[in-house]
């Protein structure tokens, strides 16, 4: 049963079953003793006199997972209650559950704990995100294992092809020993007498002597070749499936992962871990296991052909290499340190040169091209000289192992010379020493370019895997859909923040909703307006549940919209049009059915239709299938805005959000878009957030968020009649309206509002 499925569980358990009677309980405290209950396994901890204190107990179900959870003292005495009760075993898909409420031995007595401000910043980031720290990524040899799995057949073939060219290669020093053997032999032939001893005239003849080690030879060439083909090619094979795996599990793990993360990370950092990451560890990947086992298996291969010969030499050679190896170990530590650090560099100037480029006309718009230019040069030079000391320390350590390597060369040249003149080996003997020296000299050179690739390829796997094994924090296709049958028929739309406490995980310190309450009605369309960054967007982003919220709920027609399926959610209940729509590169047509990927064309033409985009579209020479460019822009923003509001009518969604659908569009446009939105709000909850009040005046329900709550809720003619906030607004904007100063400050106010989404810090500085 996943984690989530079993906190869903537990949930209904103690909202509904009998022996937790917490049915009585409001609906509120029902869903906190919940949300309690969700992190099960869970230390409850309650607050008193501004202090945690740690609950007796602890609630416990199946998996006990540990986690912590604050109750209110409300709370606190209902599981006091609960002590002891269990709640009946309930079977889902043929597993069983059941939760209980267990006292808590670890701490008996509630003790006065730390402080409610106790959480800092980097734990609770931690918490949501996992732990992306490369300098701490670790490699997962059990998921390579797993992903290897499938392959075993082929990698099999690979090294056994691998091992048969280390075994041919260790073969023909021997072999070409012996035709030098035949070939001085033939030369003393031809230098004395003209016979040798022992041998009859046909053993005499050149070619019939040197035919049997010549067509070994050839056989054993041709052998090295088949089997180089074989295990080259089905590496490769491996290579590329391992890769795509790893590909497909890193953009699975991303595409789940909570905002917040997305909040803290780079995207070109993220998709330089998707791309040249994978691709270096790729590359190591074959390299290692291909060159790497031919490499150990020739050295130790030979390192016996050479024992045959002469045990005393071989000995010598065998003692520096494992010196060499300790050495090297040390060494490499220290440069695979450095090579994640390099990497880590690279990354985040790719980063930055991603959102340069992504960003270009705001770049282009505030003339900031050598400032980007000066900010990447910067991380690219801080890249290259840890590069540089990468390639220096690797370089140290061929250099020595190389000395190293010539030095056992020299003094297999010296010994094997003196043991020909005592005339304890032939020279035969001394060629094949001299070639099964000098592969094991290639072979242990080769081994320690490969270290350098092996470091970099443990380093940028494990950056991968890093990723690949964040913790997913919702499960897109768990959690229950309310609806029954027809979708608009089993969702009414009703929406509800109750005492919604949110800060935004990446900024600790401030609430942005401070004990929030709004009702959108179903039906109804509520606005929202405010001061700039009063937390409009924040509503929009907590009813798409994004972020969880710290306390109080969000329901949808009374079912909390964490408890379920976000997928459905956000897919076919919610429509958002927001300022500055996204849309794709593809067709106008792909664009609109991203909303409703089963959709027919003639869905499609409709949902144009109602958004009053089909005749410009039509009047495009391709029609909708006219190719945008990346994010749209070869459309003017009216248009993109329109095919954007396509886009989410097609799903036909119960609840429609609007967040400052218009502020980007000049006022021809604004006012095409808008009867556009008054016409599709019809029959829906709408949720619509404006700065520009006048287009929000018709409004069911205007609600006047500050200072984290709703100041004021009520219909245009009754806010401005109160005189506060609304009607200070509404004065501000009919004043700046009158006043063309005023109008255009409001118009580059407007226009730095919508850079600043992209380009946050540079905008601030200008603005
Ligand atoms: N992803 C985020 N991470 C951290 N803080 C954020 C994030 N998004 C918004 N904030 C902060 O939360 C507060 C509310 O922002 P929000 O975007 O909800 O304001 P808003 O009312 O929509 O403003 P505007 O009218 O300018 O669009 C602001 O102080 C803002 O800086
Ligand atoms: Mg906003």
């Amino acid at each position: 049963m996943s984690f989530l499925k079993s906190r869903l569980l537990i949930s209904k358990l103690l909202k509904f079953s009998k022996p937790l009677t917490l049915t009585a309980a409001t609906k509120k405290n029902a869903s906190l003793i919940g949300t309690g209950a969700l992190g099960f396994g869970c230390f409850c901890y309650f607050v008193r006199d501004g202090y945690r204190h740690r609950s007796p107990f602890v609630l416990f179900a199946q998996e006990p997972r540990t986690k912590e959870f604050d109750v209110d003292d409300f709370i606190h005495e209902k599981l006091e209650k609960l002590k002891g009760s269990i709640a009946e075993v309930v079977r889902e898909g043929g597993e069983e559950f059941r939760a209980e409420c267990k006292e808590d031995n670890t701490n008996d007595i509630a003790t006065p704990g730390e402080p409610l401000e106790d959480n800092s910043l980097t734990a609770n980031i931690e918490e949501l995100v996992g732990q992306t720290d490369s300098d701490k990524a670790e490699f997962d040899w059990n998921q390579l294992g797993d992903i290897l799995k499938p392959y075993w057949k082929l990698m099999t073939v690979a090294v056994g092809s691998a091992l048969v060219v280390a075994v041919v290669n260790i073969e023909i020093p021997s072999l070409l020993g012996a035709m030098v053997d035949i070939v001085t032999r033939k030369l003393m032939c031809s230098a004395g007498p003209g016979i040798i001893l022992g041998m009859d005239s046909r053993e005499q003849d050149f070619e019939f002597l040197v035919r049997t080690p010549a067509l070994k030879l050839i056989g054993l060439y041709l052998l090295q070749s088949a089997c180089t083909f074989t295990y080259i090619y089905s590496l490769s094979i491996v290579g590329e499936g391992v890769a795509t795996e790893l590909r497909r599990r890193m953009f699975a793990s991303m595409l789940n992962q909570n905002i917040v993360f997305f909040d803290t990370h780079m995207t070109g950092e993220i998709v330089s871990r998707l791309t040249s990451d994978i691709q270096e560890f790729k590359s190591s990947f074959k390299q290692c296991i291909s060159q790497g086992l031919r490499s150990v298996s020739q050295a130790l291969g030979c390192i016996i052909s050479l024992y045959m010969i002469s045990p005393e030499m071989t000995k010598t050679v065998v003692i520096i290499v494992p010196v060499i190896i300790t050495i090297g170990s040390v060494f490499g530590r220290g440069l695979r340190a450095l090579s994640k650090r390099a990497q880590e560099q690279v990354s985040k100037s790719s980063g930055h040169a991603e959102e340069t480029l992504s960003n270009i006309r705001t770049v282009r718009a505030f003339a900031m091209e050598n400032e980007e230019l000066e900010r990447y040069s910067g991380d690219i030079e801080k890249a290259r000289k840890l590069n540089t000391e990468l390639g220096a320390g690797i370089g140290v350590f061929q250099a020595g192992s190389s000395l190293f390597l010539n030095g056992v060369v020299l003094a297999v040249l010296y010994t094997g010379g003196k043991l020909i003149s005592e005339q304890s080996i032939t020279s035969g003997d001394l060629m094949s020493f001299l070639v099964a020296a000098q592969t094991i000299q290639r072979s242990l050179s080769n081994l320690s370019l490969l270290f350098g690739q092996y470091v970099r390829g443990i380093g940028a796997g494990g950056r991968v895997f890093q990723y690949i094994n964040l913790p997913v924090p919702y499960d897109l296709t768990a959690g229950h859909t309310v609806m029954l049958g027809d979708r608009l028929e089993g969702v009414k739309g009703d929406i509800e923040f109750h005492s919604v406490w949110f800060r935004y995980p990446t900024r600790n310190g401030e609430y942005v909703l401070k004990r929030f309450s709004l009702q959108i009605p179903q039906g109804k369309v509520v606005a929202i307006v405010g001061p700039s960054g009063s937390g409009k967007s924040t509503l929009v982003n907590l009813l798409q549940g994004f972020y969880p919220v710290e306390k109080g709920e969000i329901t949808v027609d009374g079912y909390r919209i964490d408890l379920m399926d976000p997928n459905w959610l956000r897919g076919e209940v919610m429509g958002l049009i927001n300022q500055e729509p996204v849309l794709f590169s593809g067709s106008i047509m792909e664009n609109i059915r991203y909303g409703k990927p089963e959709a027919t064309d003639e869905e499609v033409y409709q949902a144009a239709r109602n958004a009053n985009a089909y005749n410009f579209i039509q009047d495009f020479p391709d029609g909708f299938q006219t190719l945008l460019g990346e994010r749209g822009v070869t459309v003017s923003g009216g248009q993109k805005q329109r095919i954007a509001i396509a886009r989410a009518l097609i799903k036909n969604p119960t609840v429609l959000i609007l967040d400052e659908a218009t502020s980007a569009l000049d006022t021809e446009s604004e006012k095409i878009v808008q009867e556009t939105l008054d016409a599709v709000s019809r029959g829906r909850t709408v949720c619509v957030i404006a700065h520009r009040l006048s287009t929000i005046q018709n409004a069911d329900l205007i609600a006047v968020v500050a200072d984290g709550r709703v100041a004021e809720l009520g219909t245009h003619s009754n806010l401005k009649k109160q005189k506060g906030l609304y009607y200070n607004l509404v004065k501000q904007q009919e004043y700046k309206a009158k006043t063309p100063k005023y109008s255009s400050s409001s118009t580059k106010s407007s226009q730095c509002d919508r850079q600043r989404s992209s380009k946050r810090h540079m905008i601030y500085r200008q603005c």
